[in-house]
């Protein structure tokens, strides 16, 4: 007969947490809210830790370089999706890594021969007003000049005049070499009383650009995610079917992690990723996943996995459940996998970092999912609301939306998440995910800012200033279906409604 299992399956809104004792010195000022995300032995540390909990989700509506770039300034880290040309996601890769803070790629490029009124279009399309004048018009072309609004006089011109009469040509400006740190270039925007410095390489070519703004805005990231030569950390996701290919080709460009992106890991393609990862690649580390149960976590913790996603079905997006009746609820899926994990380690000596994947709804969700045991979390729809996220914002039924997929959909076609496709084009058998929409919330960062000082009141309402104290001393209770509805305004009658995510 099959096994039963005695517990049943819960959510993360079926528990609560009971506070501890506060002690004068838990404020959210001393919280820290770093994290392992690699297995590392009893007494040692772990070579790779996240400032803050969060991870982007494997997803085309999610981690592109993008919101790589955004969360790893603010201490998290995304997962470049793997559902794309092998090319295409090791540029990807390599955009991340090459960013350097306050060096931005220019967006507003015209050749000599424009002429004042595509400068005029072009500032009132972006709205920026510096245009970089290369050969050939590309943001990384020869460097000929520079145009600002103090180039032209719209009032005394037609519109006509071509930009190479009236820019300020290459010899006439001031600029710096590829190379030149961001204090250097800082220096010298000062000495010259500048807005923005080109910076170009040997060869002449715009390299990108330093503004007076970026500089600033840089020194309030005291969170960055930064490996060794100050770059902003990045990871990527790749399959069990052409790993043998992507996994050098993320290598090349410099990937810092990898994940295997697989709707269920506990199987014999995921062992063999993972041992050819570790034989061929050992200083890479690499993810696993997604598993539910004990003997899943084992059996990756075995073949190798540094970290163990764990989640089958609860992502916003996803219908696995429905469609193949897999999965578990998350928040026992967590308390199951992080008893498994804490096991292993009394056993082995080896901690393998968790992390709770889908089905994270309000911020208070992240506090439990942490309390319960994980190391760290993967969002999908909390990071699709925002600016830096890769679809566009639109205006649908009266309100701001963004485009938000599942990667198990037919528009993205990840069959090698999923394992079953009907033809060689990568069609699916059938969906596991839909696609949707999600409210526009604006910028990560304001967002962003506004959880984590959720989470870390939360912590310090339990007492803790780790993530590791949290895990070790919360107390949950499981809510009854009434006194989930006592938990929200009640009986009153609101004057506008709370904006939740
Ligand atoms: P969310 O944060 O609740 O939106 O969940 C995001 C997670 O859902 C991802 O990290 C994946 O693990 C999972 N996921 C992504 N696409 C699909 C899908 O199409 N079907 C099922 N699960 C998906």
């Amino acid at each position: 007969m099959a096994t039963i299992y005695k517990q049943d399956s819960r959510t993360f809104s079926e528990y609560l947490l009971i506070p501890n004792l506060t002690t004068k010195d838990c404020v959210p000022e001393n919280v820290d809210l770093r994290t392992p995300i690699v297995r590392y032995k009893k007494g040692e540390e772990s070579v790779l830790s996240l400032n803050i909990p969060m991870t982007s989700a494997i997803m085309q509506a999610v981690s592109d370089s993008g919101l790589a770039i955004a969360l790893a300034r603010e201490g998290g880290l995304s997962f470049i999706f793997g559902s794309q040309p092998i090319a295409s996601q090791a540029e990807m890769v390599r955009t991340v890594k090459k960013f350097k803070a306050g060096l931005v790629t220019s967006d507003t490029n015209l050749k000599p021969d424009a002429t004042l009124k595509d400068i005029l279009e072009i500032k009132k399309r972006t709205g920026h007003s510096t245009v970089a004048i290369t050969a050939d018009g590309t943001s990384h072309g020869r460097l000929l000049g520079v145009v600002t609004s103090r180039d032209y006089r719209v009032s005394r011109m037609n519109g006509d005049e071509i930009v190479a009469d009236f820019m300020t040509p290459f010899d006439q400006l001031v600029y710096g070499r590829e190379g030149i740190t961001l204090s250097e270039a800082n220096d010298i925007i000062w000495d010259h009383k500048l807005n923005q410095l080109p910076i170009v390489n040997s060869k002449n070519e715009l390299v990108g650009m330093v503004f007076r703004k970026d500089y600033d805005a840089h020194k309030e990231n005291p969170m960055e995610l930064l490996d060794h030569h100050k770059r902003l950390l990045v990871g990527a996701g790749i399959n069990t079917r052409d790993y043998v290919e992507r996994v050098p080709a993320l290598i090349d460009a410099e990937v810092d992690i990898l994940c295997i992106d697989s709707s269920d890991g506990f199987s014999e393609w995921q062992y063999e990723t993972l041992q050819y990862v570790k034989t061929h690649y050992p200083d890479i580390p690499i993810g696993g996943g997604n598993v539910v149960d004990r003997e899943g976590f084992r059996y990756l913790a075995e073949a190798g996995a540094d970290f163990i996603k764990v989640g089958i079905g609860g992502g916003s997006i996803c219908i696995t459940r429905e469609q193949k009746g897999i999965g578990c609820g998350q928040a026992t899926a967590v308390q199951i996998v992080a008893e498994a994990r804490d096991e292993y380690f009394a056993e082995t000596g080896i901690y393998i970092p968790i992390c709770s994947d889908g089905g994270i709804v309000y911020d208070y969700h992240m506090s439990l999912a942490l309390a319960m045991g994980a190391d760290f979390l993967m969002l999908g729809r909390y990071f699709a609301r925002f600016d830096e996220s890769p679809t566009k914002q639109q205006f649908v039924n009266g309100m701001y939306v963004k485009e938000y997929w599942g990667e198990g959909s037919n528009r993205a076609r990840n069959w090698q998440r999923y394992g079953h496709r009907k033809d060689e084009k990568g069609g699916l058998a059938f969906e596991e995910g839909v696609d949707s929409y999600v409210p526009y919330a604006g910028s990560l960062k304001s967002n962003l800012d506004i959880t984590l000082a959720k989470l870390k009141a939360t912590m310090c309402a339990c007492g803790s200033l780790t993530i590791k104290d949290f895990q070790q001393n919360s107390r949950l209770i499981r809510v009854s279906s009434t006194s989930i509805v006592e938990g929200g305004a009640h009986d009153v009658i609101t004057k506008e409604s709370e904006r939740r995510p």
